[in-house]
């Protein structure tokens, strides 16, 4: 059931974004080429299915949560483009694919990266049909502020600071809920707002939403040692190479695999006390410290 609702959600925002980028007019045929390469060639579409499972778990119609689905992507595929390139970790291969400013140049993988950034905001400011302006106005707060200084970009920036260096946990545990957690707390945020959800299940999905997001980079972290590059279709021991701060680094791989899997504990008895059926996200969660990609 988990692997086919990721299956179809996978499907239902690639064609989101295809429909999308097949529009964009060829004012510059190389900076779109690189922007379809950053953002659909493969990828697990973790954070639009949190939108659309946890949007679907509140009973709101799938064809609401398309424009936040697709916003929040093409924030994740930036953020993967400019983290790939020479200045930050210099990595070759992504999603089996030779990474933007390979398969392009320098210049062209920045500028994909930035263009995606802005067509996120085009996407969730454009009408959606059943969504009020002021939900809008809320997810572009939720969004600007999951990207920038107090989200993703604050957190690659402790990444980089961080690299040669020993930092402790609460300093590690601060830089991975900034540079992860965020982006994905904030695709649980999108649904809430779409689905006008109560104060206290708001509460609970959030503290759901905070345990997976650091347990997914303390698994991303795991696999660095762990998968093979095949597997991984990202270089293997990249982090090593670098002299990263991670959870294995810091812990060990028993200490990592132990906090990943009491993260987990966390996020399930903060769905369990919320009133509706959440199997499918439950599941997800598991998934998340499971998965070998
Ligand atoms: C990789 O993200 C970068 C991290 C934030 C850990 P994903 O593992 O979601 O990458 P794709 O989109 O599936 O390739
Ligand atoms: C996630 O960290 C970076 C982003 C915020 C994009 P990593 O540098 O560990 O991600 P991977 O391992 O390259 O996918
Ligand atoms: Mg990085
Ligand atoms: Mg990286
Ligand atoms: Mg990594």
């Amino acid at each position: 059931m988990l692997a086919d609702a990721i299956k179809t959600y996978q499907q239902r925002v690639d064609a989101q974004l295809t429909a999308r980028f097949t529009t964009l007019e060829e004012v510059a045929p190389k900076l779109k080429a690189a922007m379809t390469h950053g953002a659909l060639l493969g990828g697990k579409r973790i954070r639009p299915f949190l939108v659309y499972s946890v949007g679907q778990m509140f009973g709101v119609e799938l064809e609401k949560l398309d424009a936040c689905a697709a916003a929040i992507e093409c924030i994740h595929a930036y953020s993967l483009i400019h983290d790939d390139l020479p200045a930050m970790d210099d990595d070759d291969l992504r999603r089996g694919q030779p990474t933007v400013h390979i398969a392009f140049d320098e210049a062209t993988a920045i500028l994909a990266g930035d263009a995606l950034q802005t067509l996120a905001f085009e996407i969730i400011t454009e009408s959606i049909p059943g969504i009020r302006s002021e939900q809008q106005l809320a997810m572009v707060k939720v969004l600007a502020k999951a990207s920038g200084y107090r989200g993703m970009c604050g957190g690659q920036a402790i990444d980089l600071a961080s690299t040669n260096k020993q930092i402790d946990l609460k300093a590690l545990t601060q830089l991975h809920n900034l540079k992860t957690g965020a982006l994905i707390s904030c695709a649980v945020e999108l649904a809430l707002i779409v689905a006008d959800a109560n104060q206290a299940e708001a509460e609970s999905m959030r503290a759901f939403a905070h345990a997976i997001g650091l347990a997914f980079q303390v698994q991303d972290d795991i696999l660095d040692i762990t998968a093979t590059t095949e597997e991984l279709g990202k270089p293997q021991g990249s982090d090593l190479e670098s002299n990263k701060s991670t959870f294995p680094q810091l812990l060990g791989l028993e200490g990592a695999q132990d906090t990943a899997e009491q993260l987990i504990q966390e996020a399930l008895s903060a769905l369990a006390k919320l009133p509706y059926n959440s199997q499918l996200i439950a599941d997800f969660a598991r998934y998340i410290i499971e998965r070998r990609i």
